[in-house]
């Protein structure tokens, strides 16, 4: 049986002679010519789970489909910008930064949406100037600077209200945002919201268009998503209410879940949109509303199970347990700074022996990185052969979303770079950075990288 489960690795993925490869790239070739640790790009991949989601949206929801944001927070970089542009997918920044890399892509400003609960006067500003099509607002302090600055421009900026409908996704504690306890959106139950669309009201600046709620990362089912809907369209049918016009725009977030390992069971995108579709139906015709356009904001569902990070084997070291088993700690050239999930969230992965086959016996180990910190651990528990040793590869899968775009320089450990391979082909779109990286912002008179000194 393959060690190679296709619900958690990239489509491309093989093992051919006993080695991995991914796009038809060879993993040691891949480690001689750029390195490790790596993170590799299975491009085809990627391009086809952002299609499926687009596709999925339109045919369920028809006429009532809204836009695909790809959200760049999972991971981004121009050339993966160039490709969710030309895949006709919208896209969801969320910071000044995440909006220079897509407009460094030419990515149109009217498929752009701006997120983000603290946004300085700069970043709305650059938004403003770029022809972001939406900003999100969060703050009572924000609606008045889009006003404010929109004012400046002359222009009338169309906006969504993040809304916190108090819906608890079942997932991990500290990536849950929609309970009311959080910094995120307005809430609905406190009145939050009402004051909000009212303080929108005044503007003659801005211009509101939907109602937007983001409940949490790594939901398995529809539930959460469908409770979120209803309390969404409740809020929409006050609106009408009271203003005698519908708001058009209905946006659920992102947070779909995808299998890391193989007890996680993700639901289709078809089966997930057919399902909160249903709910929406219903939900309009007992509300008395039309039927908003409905748009999504899928991160991790995209770019998630699109990467591996290939790291090389350091050393490995036999611990005694106090029950009397063992455990083999193979440590890792990379760890905590190219993925802090595991430590931060408890996140599960799944590995395997990448270079070669082998016949020995399974063994628990445990994956560590090379940081100074016990915590420092990407997967706390893994069978892998017992004969893995230094200067073997590890593949880690899923690492595409919230790895590179969450990892640190922690010991000034340089982070690794993307590589995006198809048929054969390997291109970087990130490089590797050196240590000359680490020092470019150090501000000492004459400080060079060891081996540059005069
Ligand atoms: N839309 C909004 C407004 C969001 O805040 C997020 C994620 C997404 C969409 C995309 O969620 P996705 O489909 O990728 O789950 N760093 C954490 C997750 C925090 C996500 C924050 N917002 C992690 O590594 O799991």
């Amino acid at each position: 049986m393959s060690d190679l489960n296709p619900l958690i690795w990239p489509h491309s993925v093989t093992r051919v002679k006993g080695e991995i490869n991914i796009g038809g790239c060879s993993v040691t070739s891949i480690a001689a010519k750029f390195g490790t640790p790596i993170f590799i790009l299975d491009e085809s991949d990627l391009k086809s789970r952002a299609t499926i989601w687009q596709k999925s949206l339109q045919e369920t929801f028809q006429e009532h489909a809204g836009d695909v944001f790809y959200a760049a927070k999972a991971f981004v970089s121009v050339e993966v910008a160039k490709m969710i542009k030309e895949l006709g997918l919208n896209i969801d920044v969320c910071t000044g930064g995440e909006l220079a890399v897509v407009a460094a892509a030419n990515f149109p400003g009217e498929r752009i949406e701006m997120h983000g609960n603290n946004k300085s006067e700069t970043e709305i500003a650059q938004a403003l100037d770029y022809g972001v099509a939406t900003i999100v607002v969060d703050s009572l302090q924000e609606i008045e600077r889009v006003s404010r600055l929109a004012g400046l421009q002359g222009k009338n900026q169309q906006i969504v209200i993040r809304l916190n409908p108090g819906v608890e996704a079942h997932t991990h504690e500290y990536i849950t945002t929609a309970i009311e306890d959080v910094k995120f959106g307005f809430s609905i139950a406190s009145g939050a919201a009402w004051s909000a669309v009212t303080e929108i009201a005044k503007s003659p600046n801005l211009r509101l268009v939907g109602v937007h709620s983001h409940i949490g990362s790594q939901i398995f089912s529809s539930e959460a998503f469908d409770a979120t809907a209803v309390k969404l369209l409740e809020f929409l049918k006050r609106y009408k209410d009271e203003n005698r016009v519908e708001l058009p725009e209905l946006i659920i977030g992102g947070g779909f879940g995808i299998a890391y390992v193989e007890s996680d069971q993700p639901i289709s995108p078809g089966n997930l949109l057919r399902q909160i579709h249903k709910v929406v139906l219903t939900n309009c015709e007992r509300l008395g509303l039309s039927i908003a356009r409905f748009s999504i904001e899928p991160g991790r569902a995209i770019i998630g199970p699109a990467m591996v990070t290939l790291y090389k084997v350091g050393t490995t070291k036999e611990i005694k347990l106090k029950d009397g088993a063992t455990r083999l700690y193979v440590a890792v050239d990379g760890g905590m700074s190219d993925n802090i999930r595991t430590s931060l969230y408890d996140a599960d992965y799944t590995a395997v022996l990448a270079n070669r086959d082998s016949i020995a016996t399974k063994r628990d180990c445990r994956i560590v990185g090379k940081h100074c910190e016990s915590g420092d651990v990407i997967i706390n528990s893994i069978l892998l052969p017992s004969d893995v040793e230094p200067g073997d590869l590890i593949a880690v899968a899923a690492t595409g979303a919230y790895g590179r775009s969450m990892a640190s320089n922690y010991n000034h450990v340089p982070r690794p770079g993307v590589i995006a391979v198809q048929s054969g082909m390997a291109r970087t779109i990130i490089r590797s950075e050196t240590t000359s990286d680490l020092l470019a912002l150090d501000i000492a008179e004459g400080a060079k990288p060891i081996g540059e000194r005069s």
